[in-house]
């Protein structure tokens, strides 16, 4: 449903600023039916790629393709395909109400506000702006009209949605009634999303893949299954009674992968990366050496917060 190839934007340096390459040289495809995440730190480029993507900015170089249709040769029908709700945009008309937003975007996209009502009714519902139809989208709450705007997008029955940060600043609430949608228009609708977000939650219950990002660069393309594999990496916390032996100390220090976090005379903890197991029972074998009396052992859960900043502060080349 989209492909991308060589994407590249250089944002000129203005008064006597240097330039600066926002996205360089990025490629990737999403099928149909597909909920992309695309990740990254801040100034990362998502924010960028996502405008040139809704046609918003124009690239230095490389292709943009959505349905088969090239962007530029083919600007209009291509990007018929394509709505997208913006970082901090609204998307919307203030004083028009809910509902007549939803029916406005409706009629510029060409579609009949008459046959319309079903869907009308079903988005207000779904977000739980049923009694807020006949209210002006300026007197609605931050995170109300948060959901219109997605709604709106929605509403046009483009294939391809383009979602900036749809949940930054948004309470519990909010963002799960969308997180639910978004899953939902994409097992039902089988339209195709690309979400950029911060918020790893979000990540780990509707993205099938992500890409991240850093420095305009992709640095892994992989599902969120396969990257939760690939650094499952366990953190135990291994705390003993007393102090260590100066063996003990030397032994422990030889190992890479335990690291002594706490070193008093009256408790010792150490924290030992695995990759495998191993190593676990190598620092047991240490530490009972000395017949050190075990405190307690505590685990640390891999999660995608975890996984995001090894890949984004490690350097890892998953793509
Ligand atoms: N209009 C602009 N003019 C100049 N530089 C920009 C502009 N927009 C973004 N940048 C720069 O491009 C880089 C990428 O920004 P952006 O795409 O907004 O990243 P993200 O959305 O991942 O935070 C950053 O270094 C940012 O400062
Ligand atoms: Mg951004």
């Amino acid at each position: 449903m989209i492909q991308v190839e060589g994407l590249t934007k250089v944002y000129p340096g203005r008064k006597g600023k240097v330039p600066v390459k926002a996205v360089d040289g990025i490629s990737f495809s999403v099928g149909e039916g597909e909920l992309l995440g695309f990740l990254g730190p801040n100034g990362a480029g998502k924010t960028t790629t996502i405008k040139m993507l809704c046609g918003l900015i124009r690239p230095n170089s490389g292709r943009i393709q959505i349905g088969g249709m090239d962007l530029i040769q083919h600007r209009i029908p291509a990007l018929g395909e394509v709505s997208a709700v913006l970082e901090g945009n609204r998307n919307m008309y203030w004083r028009l109400t809910a509902q007549e937003n939803l029916e406005f975007f409706a009629a510029l996209r060409g579609l009949n506000p008459a046959h319309l009502r079903a869907d009308i009714q079903h988005y207000l519902e779904f977000f739980n702006l049923g009694d807020k139809r006949d209210v002006e989208a300026r007197k609605l709450s931050r995170g109300m009209q948060q959901k219109l705007a997605i709604a709106v997008a929605l509403i046009s029955q483009s294939k391809v949605i383009l979602l900036d940060e749809p949940t930054l600043g948004l309470d519990v609430q909010a963002s799960y009634e969308i997180r639910q949608l978004l899953k939902e228009i994409v097992k039902k609708q089988g339209r195709t999303v690309i979400l950029t977000t911060h918020d790893m939650n979000v990540v780990q219950d509707t993205c099938g893949r992500v890409i991240i990002v850093n420095e305009g660069r992709i640095v892994a393309n992989d599902s969120v299954h396969n990257l939760l594999d690939l650094f499952r990496v366990k953190v135990y916390t291994i705390t003993i009674q007393g102090e260590l032996t100066s063996d003990q100390r030397s032994a422990l220090l030889a190992m890479e992968e335990a690291v002594i976090t706490e070193d008093s005379p009256f408790r010792t903890s150490i924290c030992v990366r695995l990759e495998e197991s191993q190593v676990l029972y190598d620092v047991l074998r240490v530490l009972e050496s000395n017949h050190s009396p075990l405190e307690s052992i505590d685990q640390e859960q891999n999660n995608f917060e975890r996984v995001f900043l090894e890949i984004v502060e490690g350097g890892v080349q998953g793509a």
